[in-house]
């Protein structure tokens, strides 16, 4: 007798959920529908709409140009500025209104209204220029989440300059590395930061770096930790508050750039192989992220979104930074961890900043459901209207605990996909117009197009799992420099392609698979893959599978080698009140043996108090094999928690 199961075990326990606009307070027939009606008829030209949000200098002559494919470029011979857009047209309706909200980890607070941050932006861009930086010169700039770090990514874009953020959690060797393929003009750091109590140092680390680097660098240096800690100054090194004081009232013209011009350099997250450095254009990034920023988070002016990743992410790139605030919105920046000063953090931001669209990482909800519900529902969280995840497939269950406990089953949640490539959201529910499906993205947006295909590209039906592809060139996409285009093409466009019948599908590196209704669910990487008895099974799918089991809120699936044969090892980790250690272990035996398959029963579980991470919040799974396997732990400058590898060797060798 066989069974019927859903092809996976994500979408067993999923409730469809249908939601009107008026239900969460959308009060507006967004840009969306104009678009989603078009998509199939008028495509390209449907993506006018997206750029139509944003203020030209000069307007585009063609939407798309094909010819150099797939290397696409989008709306040619248009001219803008991305500043111009996301603060000086705010000015006239709204300078006075909060465009970020900043808490700092010592409790501090800073507000800066449109006008502030056009004051602020225009002197730290005249200072750029004044230390010789011109426009196409590339700035990296090394900050923690402070207001500076936004200002100085705008200051860069005003005058033309590219910036380069490299997450300041990085150590000297992984911003060399992130530095040395961009050939920075300019550099901009802090003098460290808080960590608990403790003051760290990041200038030290600044220095390490920028000593290795073959020229010296002019650098700025924002004074974080007080005039106490006497950071000392080397030559050509400037104090960003002397210089905003030297250049306070400059008047510095936003530079229109061509569309196609570089708006930033960002590396991918380096999850599994080497960091490589990706740039986004400043036409089509800006016309996908505030097309977004509207249509997936219903962002208008005045609206407060807190999104929690990193600005050196791609996702603070786009929804702490530019999609906000092109939209007009409030962003609120928190610095530092969500756990300190204690576990109430999250939810007393949300309440004292009035947050409307809460955007975060299955990751941190999971933490969230480990810490319990009495934190979320010890505070006023009735200011939330949206919320959002991304980064990493969110099972039933933790979305259902997302939804009752933090949007009080009142707020609709959009599990985003997309990529460091992408720039902006491909595929998610839209609030108030499609219906939620908990562990499926979604549907792709308006004018994406995907396809799922089998190794060998041919097209696969709905509900057969295979590789997740896009069909066609989207606004937002990644706009290598040509020297780098050789491997881009290698990495992302050949595998599925045909050149000589010169379709283009680009490949993401995910597989997943697609319901009857257009649903996107997705399984994992493409590397994220074990081979048990010849079969390739996506580690998603099994951790899935494991924390169905109650009391386990966190898992990570890894293939343990001895003498040939492969067998499965199960990393996880337990909501605190979980004591019988024993049971649990059974039920994930028995979970993964019915869910998944009998051969897929686990050899070994251990339980650990976290998984190693990168500092985007991806288990790094070839850690944990290199544990399972006794080999040696190499590669780990990208881990957010490198104190777990002592104590996972630890717990695995005592098992
Ligand atoms: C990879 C991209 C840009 C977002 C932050 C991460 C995975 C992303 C989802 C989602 C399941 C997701 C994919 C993708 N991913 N969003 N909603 N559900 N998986 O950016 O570091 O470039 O990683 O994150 O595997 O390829 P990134």
């Amino acid at each position: 007798m066989t069974e019927e199961r859903p092809a996976y075990p994500f979408l067993e326990n999923q409730t469809v959920r249908r939601w009107t606009p008026q239900a969460f307070g959308r009060d507006r027939t967004p840009t969306d529908l104009a678009a989603s009606n078009r998509s199939d008829r008028e495509w390209p030209a449907c993506w006018g709409d997206a750029a139509s949000l944003l203020e030209w200098s000069d307007t585009y002559e063609r939407i798309l140009d094909e010819e150099h494919a797939p290397f696409y470029r989008w709306f040619v011979g248009g001219r803008l500025n991305a500043t111009e857009n996301c603060i000086d047209r705010h000015l006239e309706e709204r300078k006075n209104q909060v465009a970020l909200r900043w808490e700092g980890k010592r409790g501090e607070r800073r507000t800066y209204t449109y006008y502030d941050l056009h004051r602020e932006v225009s002197a730290v861009a005249a200072a750029l220029r004044g230390l010789g930086i011109e426009a196409d010169d590339v700035v990296t700039i090394y900050l923690p989440k402070l207001p500076e770090l936004p200002i100085t990514m705008l200051a860069c874009a005003r005058i033309g300059a590219v910036h380069n953020v490299v997450f300041a959690g990085f150590a000297p060797d992984a911003l060399v590395k992130r530095m040395q393929r961009v050939d920075s003009s300019a550099f901009v750091t802090c003098d460290g930061s808080f960590r608990e109590e403790t003051a760290i140092d990041q200038k030290r680390k600044a220095d390490t770096a920028l000593a290795s680097l073959e020229k010296s660098l002019p650098t700025i240096v924002v004074d974080r930790l007080g005039a106490s800690h006497g950071t000392h100054l080397g030559t050509d090194q400037y104090d960003y508050n002397e210089l905003v004081e030297t250049y306070a009232g400059a008047d510095v013209s936003p530079v229109p750039r061509k569309a196609t011009d570089p708006l930033f350099h960002i590396h991918t997250s380096g999850t599994t192989g080497n960091p490589q450095r990706m740039t986004h254009s400043t036409g089509g990034y800006l016309a996908g992220v505030t097309w977004t920023a509207q249509t997936v988070f219903d962002l208008s002016p005045g609206t407060t979104i807190w999104c929690t990743a990193d600005i050196g992410w791609i996702t603070g790139h786009s929804y702490v930074v530019y999609g906000p605030l092109l939209s007009g919105a409030t962003v609120v920046l928190v610095e530092g961890s969500l756990r300190y000063p204690d576990r109430h953090r999250p939810w007393e931001v949300i309440e004292r900043n009035g947050v409307e669209v809460f955007y975060t990482t299955p990751g941190a909800i999971r933490t969230f459901m480990k810490w319990g519900k009495s934190f979320p529902s010890s505070h006023d969280l009735s200011s939330l209207r949206l919320l959002g995840t991304v980064g990493e497939p969110i099972g039933p269950n933790t979305w259902e605990w997302y939804y009752t406990h933090v949007g009080e089953e009142r707020c609709p949640i959009v599990d985003t996909w997309w990529q460091t490539e992408t720039g902006c959201v491909l595929i998610s529910a839209r609030p108030g117009v499609d219906e939620l499906k908990p562990g499926s993205v979604g549907p792709p947006l308006p004018g994406i197009e995907i396809q799922i295909v089998d190794e060998d590209g041919r097209d696969l039906p709905p509900g057969e799992p295979g590789y997740l592809t896009i069909d066609r060139p989207w606004p937002s996409m990644l706009a290598p420099l040509e020297g780098d285009q050789y491997w881009v093409l290698a990495e992302y466009w050949q595998a599925f392609s045909d050149p000589r019948a010169e379709t283009w599908r680009y490949f993401t590196g995910d597989r997943a698979v697609v319901d009857d209704d257009g649903y996107v669910t997705i399984i994992g990487r493409d590397d994220d893959v074990i081979t048990i008895d010849n079969r390739r099974l996506g580690t998603a799918e099994l951790e899935a599978a494991i924390t169905m089991v109650d009391g386990v809120t966190e898992a990570a699936a890894v293939a343990e080698s001895a003498a040939g044969e492969t067998t499965l090892c199960v990393f996880a980790t337990l909501e605190q009140e979980q004591r019988d250690r024993n049971a649990v272990r059974d039920a994930i035996r028995d979970a993964v043996a019915e869910r998944v398959g009998e051969f897929t029963r686990p050899a070994s579980i251990v339980f650990t108090p976290e998984l190693p991470e990168t500092y985007s919040g991806k288990t790094m799974y070839r850690l944990l094999e290199r544990v399972v396997n006794g080999r040696p732990l190499t590669d780990s400058d990208t881990l957010r928690n490198p104190e777990i590898l002592g104590e996972l060797i630890t717990i695995w060798n005592r098992e």
